[in-house]
């Protein structure tokens, strides 16, 4: 059986004095003297309520993730900020299943689940959305580059295609969208029935128009309504949220307008 008092005669010195000293303090605490009460004539009368303040909003974290690290799924391209290196390659490429995709192209996974579900969604809303570009590595680049260069000249290309090592498809994390019409990598995408509702829903996806109406000055591309950048639902919700819709301005990063090589 087990017997307390066999304990007591093992306790140490020190577990004693402990002991002790914790029932000194009881003892001191019990012999406080009690708190006076209020008389009926001294009650105090009802606090006022506190001012009502809104509930603090968590803050966005915009260092959670890197803008500099390839990689990342938050990375800021752009014509003054190429990516490092410039013939980066991601690990993760997977070609997304059950939606259309012209190209057979494919995207880093995560971006590969998101687009899966964000062409879904489209579909169960009647757009038949379907693919027409995604990573392209820096070679693709390259070609493609100098053939809209042969074509239009570099001023003009360089309004719509980006140098090799500064395409946001070389990250992996990018699709084009189109919707069988007329608009194909054409401005009147955004006017589309698909468009639109693509521009109102892809945040919910983890996309962003990356190169929205308005914005040449700071991203350095012409709108592009049909290029979706996936970058996870916290950070575009939160962008959508605050109305802003360059990357460059949400991450307080210098406007892009054009290369410095
Ligand atoms: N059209 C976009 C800017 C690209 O070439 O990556
Ligand atoms: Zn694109």
């Amino acid at each position: 059986m087990h017997l307390l008092g066999s304990r007591t005669t093992l306790r140490r010195p020190s577990v004693i004095v402990a002991g002790l000293a914790a029932l000194l303090v009881l003892t001191a605490c019990a012999a406080e003297p009690p708190a006076a009460q209020p008389t009926a004539s001294e009650s105090p009368s009802p606090a006022p309520p506190p001012p009502s303040e809104p509930a603090p909003q968590p803050s966005f974290d915009k260092a959670a993730l890197s803008i500099d690290d390839p990689a990342s799924l938050w990375v800021v391209s752009n014509k003054q900020r190429p990516l490092d290196p410039v013939d980066f390659a991601p690990t993760d490429l997977v070609v997304p299943e059950e939606v259309g995709n012209e190209f057979a192209q494919p995207l880093r996974e995560p971006a590969a689940r998101a687009a899966e579900d964000l062409i879904g969604a489209a579909a169960a809303a009647g757009h038949d959305v379907w693919i027409i570009s995604a990573y392209r590595d820096y070679a693709t680049q390259v070609a493609l580059y100098a053939g809209y260069v042969e074509r239009d000249g570099a001023e003009a290309a360089d309004r719509y295609s980006a140098r090799p090592g500064h395409s946001e498809h070389q990250t992996g994390l990018v699709i084009d969208l189109d919707d069988h019409g007329a608009c194909y990598l054409d401005g009147c995408f955004g006017d589309t029935a698909a468009g639109a509702w693509l521009a109102e829903h892809a945040a919910e996806y983890g996309y962003i128009i990356r190169y929205p109406e308005g914005k040449e000055a700071v991203t350095g591309f012409m709108p592009e309504p049909w290029h979706f950048r996936f970058v996870g639902t916290d950070l575009a919700l939160e962008m959508r949220a605050t109305a802003v819709t360059t990357l460059e301005e949400f991450f307080g990063l210098p406007a892009a307008p054009g290369y410095t090589d």
